[in-house]
């Protein structure tokens, strides 16, 4: 009987992060810790505000971030159900009071107070969140980017990450109507 549950719980968590990489278009793998140093480094660019992971996953780019800046506001969204529900337990148990996990989408969310965004997504995701930024909800912050670029706009600085696949983190300086430091490319 025990092993029937531990069976169906198992497959219950396996189908939940299947069924939302589907939906989102990208699993909750976290960045790299070359990746996360990089981006770690990248963010001392940005301005005193929230920082926000957009698409937080298991939390742990989010956990490093709030480690850095014990002082800062730090805002996780993620989707899917169970790397939401793991990270809002580490913030519980390690009395994170300066973290926050919503599971909700990133593109219903309000950056007016954020100045430092970060995410690894996929290109469909990029370009919908380049939609925001530039047309629905200008911003002023600075963005970082795993892996993935945005389409029209370009950043101020890519760095390669001295890994195997020298990734590529893009930092991007927006500045409320329209993205700056960023040339469109028209
Ligand atoms: C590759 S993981 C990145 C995790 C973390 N940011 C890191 O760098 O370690 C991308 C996450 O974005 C989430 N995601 C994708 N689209 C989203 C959306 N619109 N709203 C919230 N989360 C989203 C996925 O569920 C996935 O967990």
């Amino acid at each position: 009987m025990f092993e029937i549950v531990v069976l169906a719980v198992i497959s219950f968590c396996i189908v939940s992060i299947l069924w939302f990489t589907l939906k989102t278009g990208i699993s909750p793998m976290p960045s790299s810790v070359q990746v996360r140093l990089v981006i770690l480094k990248a963010s001392e660019q940005a301005d005193d505000g929230a920082v926000v992971d957009l698409g937080s996953g298991w939390g742990t780019l989010l956990f490093a971030m709030a480690k850095k800046y014990p002082d800062r506001q730090l805002i996780g969204y993620e989707l899917s159900w169970l790397p939401w529900a793991y990270s809002r337990i580490v913030v519980a148990m390690c009395g994170m009071q300066h973290v926050r996990i919503y599971r909700s989408s990133f593109l219903d969310a309000d950056f007016s107070n954020s100045s430092l965004l970060l995410c690894y997504l996929h290109p469909e995701g990029m370009q919908v969140l380049q939609q925001k930024l530039l047309d629905d909800q200008p911003v002023r912050a600075l963005l970082v980017s795993s892996t993935f670029a945005f389409s029209d706009v370009a950043p101020v600085h890519t760095i390669r990450v001295d890994d195997l696949y020298q990734t590529p983190v893009y930092v991007y300086r927006f500045k409320k109507k329209r993205a700056v430091g960023v040339q469109h490319k028209e």
